[in-house]
């Protein structure tokens, strides 16, 4: 089935109600199967804060999926379906690379827009805690490969991955803070699509270095920059007023716990809020504001003004 190109607010309320569902039920059941206690998820909150300052966290941090669940999942995962609508609409995505997928934020965005849908995936990570909780979250029968690896290795050609024309290829804030090579990242993942392919790269606005070093790389692999909206630009989509109410009570029955956690950082408190915890925030468009989006296309041809003439 071709993607909606757009959602109306009921379709919206549905597609939320049903990834409110499924990452908390994902955070509920991970926790239990790895007998994680408040002190593993106060240090996943810890980790996590890193980010903020700049720098990228260890992922492989037990504690660290979960505490990313809650605070980062749901915004990429919503924001992914909005650019995606607007980016894929009427296409059928069947091939899809995920790079860094850490737990699976694409595929879900993907399911969750096209439950019938069975599309091949190969998603390329090297933290097995975000992997394994990706395992908890998604139910689509798809034909997934999950590696466990670091896009350089693939860059170098030390790592090949098994589907080689990906119709879809994802970035969503994969880029990490430092030498992130992404220039030759664009050109190696140039040569495993087949036109025409879509790519999608998401990252906060400070990648400002890593975003050009893909633009550049895309351009000079023949792929032409259809679209680069900022958050801004996803209003329509984004401007949705309730928002995840199993996920805010599973997270304030966490409170308790993690609040007594002396290892609780800033980060984890500002996460946690001071009761009523206002989970609206999470996707209102302040928070949105870091994200640039850019999408590219391979093999569209843009007319010269020439050829436009009668
Ligand atoms: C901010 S998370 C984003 C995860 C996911 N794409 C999303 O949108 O929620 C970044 C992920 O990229 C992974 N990552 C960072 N550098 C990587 C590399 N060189 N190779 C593979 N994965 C990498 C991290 O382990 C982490 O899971």
């Amino acid at each position: 089935m071709p993607l909606p190109e757009n959602l109306t607010s009921g379709q919206w309320r549905n597609l939320l109600d049903r990834m409110d569902l499924r990452i908390s039920d994902a955070i509920e059941d991970f926790v239990r199967a790895k007998f994680y206690g408040a002190g593993d998820l106060a240090a996943g909150f810890s980790e996590l804060y890193k980010l903020r300052g700049g720098r990228e966290p260890d992922y492989c941090l037990p504690g660290i999926a979960v505490a990313y669940a809650f605070k980062y999942l749901p915004q990429r995962v919503t924001c992914l379906v909005a650019t995606l609508l607007q980016a894929a609409g009427q296409r059928t995505p069947s091939a899809i690379l995920d790079v860094g997928s850490g737990s699976d934020a694409v595929s879900l965005a993907l399911e969750l827009l096209a439950p019938e849908d069975v599309m091949s995936s190969v998603t390329l990570e090297f933290s097995p805690e975000m992997q394994e909780f990706g395992g908890y979250l998604l139910q689509g029968q798809w034909e997934r490969q999950r590696v466990t690896g670091d896009y350089h290795d693939l860059i170098g050609g030390g790592l090949q991955v098994g589907l080689g024309l990906f119709d879809l290829v994802t970035l969503s804030a994969a880029a990490p803070y430092g030498a992130a090579r992404c220039g030759e990242l664009a050109a190696t993942i140039s040569k495993l699509t087949s036109p025409p392919a879509l790519i999608i790269a998401v990252e906060p606005e400070r990648k400002a270095r890593q975003l050009e070093e893909l633009r550049a790389g895309f351009a000079e692999s023949s792929f032409y920059q259809i679209e680069d909206y900022c958050c801004h630009q996803l209003t329509e989509n984004l401007r949705i007023p309730r928002l995840l109410p199993r996920l805010t009570t599973l997270l304030r029955g966490y409170v308790p716990h993690i609040y007594k956690n002396p290892r609780l950082t800033e980060g984890g408190r500002r996460m946690i809020g001071d009761p009523p915890f206002d989970i609206t925030s999470w996707n209102t468009l302040s928070s949105y504001k870091e994200l640039a989006i850019l999408c590219f296309e391979e093999g569209l041809v843009v007319p010269e003004e020439d050829d436009l003439l009668p």
